[in-house]
């Protein structure tokens, strides 16, 4: 997967870009990030990228023409009076900006994603971006949660985090993701590893005991149990078994039943 990063504070990719996961996967050549400085697409001797809003209220705004004129060089294309959408469907990329405004970025966003080779990820900053370039460029805005970021640059970080590790060949072990959480929709059991007690807290027996099918059993009910307590939101929208369900409505009984005793 390629990603060309528009934005107005390359420098800010440095540490997060090189290191670890994403870092080896771009040494292996399996993702390219290309950091692109709006600014030195700027027209103009003082290459001006923001401006004050019509209307006032303040704040200043991203202009338009060094963002269209950033696409058009990067991709080597004109965009038309039509806009970029028919650009979109003759196979050029999908441009995404990050927004505080756009859809909430998700594990099955992020599959979604990874079907396309190549991305422009715009981040947006001041107080926001001209509307035309939503008019007439952007063809998909992605938020990374209901919070308000100083610009859209740890959104693509976040963004291009998720999709690396999604890539086949990135982690070593090709079923990690499929355990991660919420990539079944549920959040993921606890995690123990050496020593065996530790500042007396014991590691449950179960996972010293070798039983695989027992194993499952307690990873997927404790699966289930986190999910509960933690974001019963989450179990509307899976598919659960029957084995599931009843586990779920003993933890429910046993939490009413402590309620009547306290
Ligand atoms: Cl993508 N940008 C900004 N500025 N704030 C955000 C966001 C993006 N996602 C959540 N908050």
């Amino acid at each position: 997967m390629r990603f060309e990063i528009l934005t107005l504070f390359p420098e800010m990719f440095g540490g997060v870009f090189d290191a670890t996961i994403i870092g080896r996967a771009r040494a292996n050549g399996q993702v390219e990030i290309v950091l692109h400085n709006i600014r030195d697409y700027a027209p103009g001797k003082h290459r001006v990228t923001d401006d004050t809003p019509y209307g006032g209220g303040g704040g200043m705004i991203m202009k338009p023409e060094p963002i269209f004129n950033a696409v058009e060089g990067i991709l080597n294309v004109q965009i038309s009076e039509k806009g970029y959408y028919p650009l979109l469907q003759q196979g050029y990329p999908p441009i995404i900006l990050l927004t505080p405004q756009g859809r909430l970025l998700k594990q099955n966003v992020a599959r979604e994603l990874t079907q396309h080779q190549r991305l422009l990820l715009i981040c947006g900053r001041y107080e926001g971006v001209d509307e035309r370039v939503r008019q007439l460029l952007v063809t998909d805005e992605i938020s990374i949660g209901d919070y308000v970021l100083s610009g859209g640059e740890i959104a693509a970080m976040v963004l291009v985090d998720v999709l690396t590790r999604l890539i086949p060949g990135v982690l070593g072990d090709p079923a990690a993701t499929d355990k991660d959480s919420h990539s079944s929709g549920l959040l993921e059991h606890p995690h123990y590893t050496r020593p065996g007690e530790y500042r007396g807290l014991n590691v449950p027996e179960i996972l010293l005991s070798g039983h695989h099918a027992k194993l499952d059993e307690w990873r997927r009910q404790q699966s289930l149990a986190r999910t509960l307590a933690r974001r019963p939101d989450l179990l509307n929208q899976i598919e659960l078994s029957e084995t599931d369900r009843e586990y779920l409505a003993k933890l429910q009984k046993n939490d009413e039943s402590e309620g009547a005793t306290s």
